[in-house]
């Protein structure tokens, strides 16, 4: 056991992406999902070369950074890429010794230990990578008192729609290559020291169409949950295939997000713009039968088309976004957990069907 408790992760503090227009994502996060505007970063504050937004909700902190100007590491990533996430940073009691424990298993430096300062006090950080160009940052933050990091100030901005009860990041899915699946899950395994919750076959997880196989990586706490997916053969293209010809290889598929009402979260994000999966009508015909006694009425869930699946441990209430930006790649999925500690596995075909759908309208089955 004292092999596990190599890295503790105390959560997960915060998701940066990498996208061309900072100011207009962390708006529209604002907007559509009700997030706070938190902190700045950027040539007002003598930052030359990139500009970064961060806003937060509940626990959930994003920061979204876009180049200040051509050839930089940023630019090359969304040319490649497209917006998407480029960290997933970590909380840490002591990101130096996280860095030494995970290389020492064999994990590639991303970012070298460093102390980070200003008058609010000290961060310290360091990063390993993991798949495709996504990194994670270790981050001690115990001794700082500021916004958000060294180098940023408060955002300051008059517009500030209310929150829509997104609470903390419940999972966070990786999409890896043909074959991969097995390589990460054994990474996050030995250099992270994740246990495995629960696999998936293309038994579980094929319709007509699409297929999949994955694996839930979990850490000590079960704060950071990492489920990886590969794509399967299946008649016609995965949509895990369709995610990395678009991104151009592994990288993050979606981002969980819980609330404690998923009725209220989810209306006020349809009402805001938010878009999710249609799954079709017949779905609400039989899913009680397969999960039994419930405390929401049946009614609203439905006309929201949220998803419904339980385990032995009880329910779980989720819906899944369209992508969000051109490519067909990062979406969110908005879960209430009623005891279920599970992942929606009972909605896999109704899910995917609807996925499929969408895809077939983009000509990318
Ligand atoms: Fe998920």
């Amino acid at each position: 056991m004292d092999n596990k408790d190599f890295l503790p992760l105390n959560g997960t503090d915060f998701i940066e992406f990498y996208v061309s227009n900072s100011l207009q994502a962390a708006r529209y996060y604002q907007s559509a999902f009700g997030f706070q505007p938190l902190a700045y970063s950027g040539l007002s504050t003598g930052h030359k070369s990139i500009e970064s937004y961060v806003v937060q909700q509940g626990k959930i902190r994003l920061v979204f950074s876009s180049p200040l100007i051509s050839g930089t590491p940023i630019g090359k990533h969304i040319d490649q890429h497209g917006d998407g996430v480029k960290v997933i940073a970590l909380m840490v009691d002591n990101a130096e010794k996280a860095l030494k424990e995970t290389v020492s298993r064999g994990a590639e430096i991303a970012h070298n230990f460093e102390s980070l300062e200003d008058q609010d006090g000290s961060i310290h950080i360091s990063g390993i990578k993991t798949y495709g160009d996504t990194i994670h940052l270790f981050v001690d933050r115990s001794n700082y008192k500021g916004v958000f990091m060294p180098g940023f100030v408060a955002w300051e901005t008059e517009y500030k729609p209310s929150e829509l009860g997104l609470k903390y990041v419940d999972h966070m899915v990786g999409n890896v290559g043909w074959n991969d699946m097995n390589n990460w899950a054994e990474f996050y395994a030995k250099v992270m020291g994740f246990t495995q919750l629960i696999s998936f076959d293309d038994k579980d997880i094929s319709t007509d169409y699409t297929a999949l196989m994955s694996k839930v990586m979990s850490n000590n706490n079960g704060r950071i949950k990492f489920p990886i997916n590969e794509p399967a053969e299946g008649k016609k293209k995965s949509q895990i295939e369709e995610y990395l010809n678009f991104y151009e290889g592994a990288g993050v598929q979606h981002i969980a997000l819980a609330t404690s009402n998923i009725i209220e979260t989810v209306t006020k994000l349809k009402n805001r713009g938010v878009e999710f999966l249609h799954v079709p009508n017949e779905y609400y015909d039989t899913v009680m039968d397969r999960v039994g006694e419930i405390d929401e009425e049946l009614e609203p869930l439905k006309d929201l088309r949220i998803l419904i699946d339980r385990d032995d441990e009880g329910y779980l209430l989720q819906i899944f976004t369209k992508p969000i930006g051109p490519r067909p790649t990062v979406f969110y999925e908005i879960i209430q957990r009623k005891g279920a500690k599970s992942f929606g596995k009972g909605n896999f075909k109704a899910l995917f069907e609807a996925i499929e759908l969408e895809q077939s309208k983009r000509g990318t089955l």
